[in-house]
């Protein structure tokens, strides 16, 4: 059977080598597998204080970035969140059926919510699990690729979709997490103990970082004590998290990259990974520029939403006729 393929990645800081390896270095295959439906999630980015312009810009990035990593537009859809009302329209069913327990339970919200004052949290940061499980019911994904931060989120979205099956008929496919063998969560590179993320200027690889950027950033990671270049979170996480983004790199797996280094020193070993994230990233940078010159993805964009809204309105169509909405 073919797989609908559904994923998605929030425009709100620069991207990064974490969401590089979860999402964008999949893409060829992900099409390879089936349909896929890949999208920038604008109204998620607005779940926190964004400057418009700054959404703007950030979308259109994130939209280059897909097509320079491989997306083919003609092959698969690729828009924005906004732009498919079914999102919003199924999410203001859905949040009927998740429950306050269940949503503050959500490490992302937990995380999040912890820096700021009650008075600042908005409702759609609590409800952000409602909105992310209509993205995916609405196109029948069956799988989600993902890291591991979101595999919660995607839980949750199999645990609503049970609920709404139990009640109304099996009306709903279940989606599931994919996570990469090698790769779910990519460290900072200045803290080997938390994840890397769009907001660690520090610890994080960017995806427009200049070749020179990336390697002085590499060079400089943390290490640990010791000298062998091996495989061991727990006490060596720096190295652990250099092997992981090498072995993602070369899409080999952690064993093999560990033999290559056997009897390397953490300074070869650093120019190594250095090298591999360069030879990536370097001619997926030019493709980057090419596309927001020649502005590709405008075209894209528009037809991604019309492939999108199709599909997405039928789903809609069986959901509000199932609860009981009066629909043509
Ligand atoms: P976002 O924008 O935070 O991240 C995009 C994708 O990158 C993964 N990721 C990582 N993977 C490995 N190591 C890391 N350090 C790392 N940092 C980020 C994320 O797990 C994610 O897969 N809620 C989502 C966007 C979204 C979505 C969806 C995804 C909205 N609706 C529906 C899938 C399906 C998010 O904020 O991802």
């Amino acid at each position: 059977m073919s797989e609908r393929i559904l994923t998605g990645i929030k425009p709100t800081g620069q991207l990064t080598l974490g969401n590089y390896i979860a999402v964008l270095k999949n893409l060829r295959s992900m099409m390879d597998r089936g349909e896929c439906f890949i999208f920038i999630a604008d109204l998620h980015a607005l779940t926190l204080p964004i400057d418009p312009e700054v959404l703007r810009q950030n979308s259109i990035d994130l939209a280059a970035f897909y097509l320079a990593a491989g997306l083919d537009p003609n092959r698969s859809a690729l828009f924005l969140q906004s732009s498919v009302s079914a999102h919003a329209e199924l999410n203001a069913i859905m949040q009927n059926f998740l429950y306050m327990g269940e949503l503050s339970r959500m490490t992302q919200f937990k995380d999040k919510s912890a820096k700021m004052k009650e008075s600042a949290i908005g409702l759609g940061l609590f409800a952000y699990p409602v909105l992310m499980a209509c993205d995916i019911i609405l196109y029948d994904a069956t799988i989600v690729p993902v890291g591991e931060d979101q595999v919660q989120h995607v839980e949750l979205t199999r645990d609503l979709v049970n609920r709404i099956n139990n009640r109304y008929g099996d009306i709903l496919t279940m989606p599931k997490a994919e996570l990469r063998k090698v790769g779910k969560r990519i460290m900072s590179l200045s803290d080997p103990t938390v994840k890397m993320s769009k907001s660690d200027p520090k610890g994080d690889i960017f995806l427009k970082d200049e070749p020179a950027v990336i390697r002085k950033k590499i060079m400089s990671a943390v290490t640990d004590s010791g000298s062998e270049v091996k495989f061991d979170p727990e006490n060596k996480p720096g190295i652990s998290n250099l092997l992981t983004i090498y072995s993602a790199m070369k899409d080999i797996s952690i064993e093999e990259a560990e033999e290559r280094f056997k009897e390397s020193r953490y300074g070869d070993f650093k120019k190594a990974v250095a090298d591999a994230v360069i030879e990536e990233l370097e001619p997926f940078q030019a493709r980057y520029k090419e596309i927001v010159a020649n502005k590709s993805y405008e075209k894209a964009l528009r037809d991604g939403a019309e492939k999108a809204s199709a599909i997405a309105n039928k789903t809609l169509k069986r959901v509000q006729k199932a609860v009981g909405l009066l629909q043509e």
